[in-house]
């Protein structure tokens, strides 16, 4: 199915049941744009030199010379998901902290014992930069099976220069739009937090911001409080990184307010925030990156989706992927749980996990529609209607992936 070297690569998926792209207007879309979509039956996609050549009804197809075809008979192309939001470069796992949790242990409480985050933190730190590439493929393989073509990866379990470094450049190498999280925790060699973001800002954000494109901040008790928060953020902007902000995740902290003082691309997390927040973010040009299977997977409450989306902040969804509080890498449950769990539409999920996650990263022009011009990625759907996405809980509804114009990966049948 791949073309020979040198040759020039058109790709044809044909006979389509339905294809679906986000059509509304201005990004990130919010509001009633976030909603609306554009659904052609009997479709077709041509993909070209890696880009969305044309879309269109089989009916209208006019074709000549060399292509490679794909039989999409009962299957739906939607745009390749993207995911904005996860931490996949890690070594070794937490399941024994899991399994602590899931017999009543809090994840808070194992943080504070030096548990939790700092665990994976020793891990990293143990394994070479190679086993690191290997763990940042190995997760980003998942991920492509899962549908996702564009994905972001922070660092933030080195939190040494070294390894905070081996980090970033193991995500860029494997295709991933790095994000530098060195105020992920503070790490045991010191004193408090206050010392260890001298430290980051001094010996390892040069080197970082060559590597990383933005900059995120934990902020949250028991990691960084709003003076550490914006010391950092602030130093990262001069360094033109862009800001994102985990913030609200248990505690209402002032995340919102800083990040839209800083003008930061997202703030993550959100489950605590509370009608002040939802109101400001509605008024700000921050999107508001929601992680259902975080809060799923630690039994916390979901965060506000629907007054968020009511009040007209922009909305992006996203896994969390991570060893202790999201080890799951699929957007398709993502999906399922913001039409469960948050009241978000099927065409409201999709928008948000593709422009508006694009937009975060900066990449709304280029990923997120299959529209002409637009990176020919796409993902098949094994299911008669496209809204399987969200409707199929935890199934197995991505039957093969296309990125840049090419298969790049497909169930064996
Ligand atoms: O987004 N909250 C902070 N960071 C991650 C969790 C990291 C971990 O538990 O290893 C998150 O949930
Ligand atoms: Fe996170």
């Amino acid at each position: 199915m791949t073309a020979r070297p040198g040759e020039p690569h058109r790709l044809l998926i044909r006979d389509l049941a339905q294809l679906v792209t986000p059509s509304g207007e201005g990004v990130p879309l919010r509001g009633e744009a976030l909603g609306e979509v554009q659904l052609v039956r009997d479709a077709y996609l041509l993909c070209e030199g890696g880009l969305v050549g044309d879309v269109g009804r089989m009916k209208d197809l006019r074709l000549k010379g060399d292509l490679l075809e794909v039989d999409g008979r009962g299957l739906c192309a939607i745009p390749g998901l993207v995911d904005c939001h996860t931490h996949l470069c890690f070594a070794g796992d937490r399941v024994d902290e899991f399994a602590l949790r899931a017999g009543g242990a809090g994840y808070e409480e194992l943080h504070a014992a030096g548990g939790g985050i700092l665990s994976t933190v020793r891990a990293t730190r143990a394994a070479s930069e190679r086993a690191l590439a290997e763990s940042v493929t190995r997760h980003r393989d998942w991920m492509l099976r899962a549908g996702t073509t564009t994905f972001e990866g922070k660092s933030g379990y080195g939190l040494d220069r070294k390894t905070e470094l081996a980090s970033l450049r193991a995500i860029r190498a494997a295709g991933g739009v790095p994000t530098f999280l060195g105020a992920h925790a503070v790490p045991p060699e010191f004193a408090d937090a206050p010392s260890y973001v001298e430290f980051l800002l001094a010996e390892v954000l040069p080197e970082a911001a060559e590597l990383a494109e933005s900059a995120d901040v934990f902020l949250e008790r028991g990691a960084f409080g709003l003076v550490e928060a914006r010391r950092y953020l602030e130093a990262c902007l001069a360094f033109g990184l862009t800001l994102r902000v985990h913030g609200d995740q248990f505690t209402e902290s002032g995340a919102v307010q800083l990040a839209i003082e800083l003008g930061a691309r997202s703030v993550d997390h959100l489950e605590a925030t509370g009608e002040d927040g939802i109101r400001a973010l509605a008024a700000s040009g921050v999107t508001a990156v929601l992680l259902p299977a975080s809060a799923l997977f630690l039994g916390r409450s979901m965060p506000p989706a629907r007054r968020l989306v009511d009040a007209g902040a922009a909305i992006a969804l996203a896994t969390d992927f991570n060893p202790g509080s999201a080890f799951c890498e699929s957007l398709p449950l993502v999906c399922s749980l913001a039409a469960t769990q948050l009241g978000l539409t099927p065409a409201q999920a999709l928008s948000a996990c593709t422009v508006n996650a694009a937009h975060v990263l900066g990449r709304a022009h280029d990923v997120g529609r299959l529209a002409p011009g637009f990176r020919a990625d796409c993902v098949l759907l094994d299911a008669p209607d496209w809204r399987y996405l969200s409707y199929h809980l935890g199934g197995d509804v991505v039957s093969s992936v296309v990125q840049n114009g090419r298969v790049a990966w497909a169930r064996q049948s």
